[in-house]
């Protein structure tokens, strides 16, 4: 059993506004809910998991119904930081799940070749996440000055959905909780605790909406019909 993971329960500090972005409307569409479609959609997954903030659990469950989601096995309350919310779904999974893919509720376009992609590679490996190269000139700036260059051969930009056996996760989670030890994704986590992590090819479309202009570029791609040119 495939189950998704998807953390839903930030603030969207960086992008403003009083309404988090996952639950902003996309065309008619809320963010959250067209990150839900590609799931919904993708036959490689069984279930669903959401982690959300306690004040947008009602609302979150609404979406649910009036969508129609079908694949949501449940709905739990988020935690602090994106690695408690992933936690707390973590604890509530089937007993039965053997991959999770952790997902950020905030990339809508994420193609279904990706997602089968990472969930072969994570039977595979153990865990794989989805990555993009470097793509401009890498310098260390202090005081408005270059001071360096860093060589980009090796660098890349780490996305999401990220892969990992369900045990592996579990075991991984609880070790950092128990620790206190706070990582922004899994790929890190499990680096950190020496678990190789194999890297597929990402996509340029899977961006993570972070700022408004992602907002905008995002409406854009909607209005072309982006999906057809997975
Ligand atoms: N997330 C979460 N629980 C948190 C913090 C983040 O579930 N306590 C989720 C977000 O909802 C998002 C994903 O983790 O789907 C990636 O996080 P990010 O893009 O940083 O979203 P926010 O934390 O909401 O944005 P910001 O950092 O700008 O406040
Ligand atoms: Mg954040």
């Amino acid at each position: 059993m495939v189950v998704a993971i998807l953390p839903a329960a930030g603030k969207g500090e960086r992008l403003g506004g009083s309404l988090p972005k996952q639950f902003l409307d996309l065309k008619g569409i809320p963010l959250l809910v067209r990150t839900l479609l590609a799931f919904e959609k993708a036959p490689q997954i069984d279930g669903i998991i959401i982690a959300t903030h306690p004040l947008y659990l009602e609302h979150t469950e609404n979406l649910i119904k009036s969508f129609n989601l079908r694949k949501v096995l449940k709905i739990v309350e988020g935690g602090t930081t994106r690695q408690r919310s992933v936690y707390q779904a973590v604890k509530i999974a089937p007993l039965e799940t053997e991959v999770f893919l952790v997902h950020d509720a905030v990339r809508p376009f994420v193609p279904e070749s990706l997602i089968k992609r990472v969930i072969e590679a994570t039977r595979s490996y153990g865990a794989s996440v989805p990555a993009i190269p470097v793509r401009d000139t890498l310098n260390l700036v202090k005081d408005h000055l270059v001071k360096a260059n860093v060589p980009r051969e090796n660098l890349f930009h780490i996305q999401t959905p990220q892969g990992i056996k369900a045990n592996l996760l579990k075991t991984c989670l609880d070790e950092a909780i128990a620790r206190g030890l706070e990582f922004t994704d899994e790929s890190s986590l499990l680096t950190y605790f020496g678990h190789p992590v194999y890297v597929v090819e990402g996509s340029w479309l899977n961006f993570k909406i972070t700022f408004k202009e992602d907002l905008i570029l995002a409406e854009k791609l909607i209005d072309c019909k982006i999906e057809t040119l997975f």
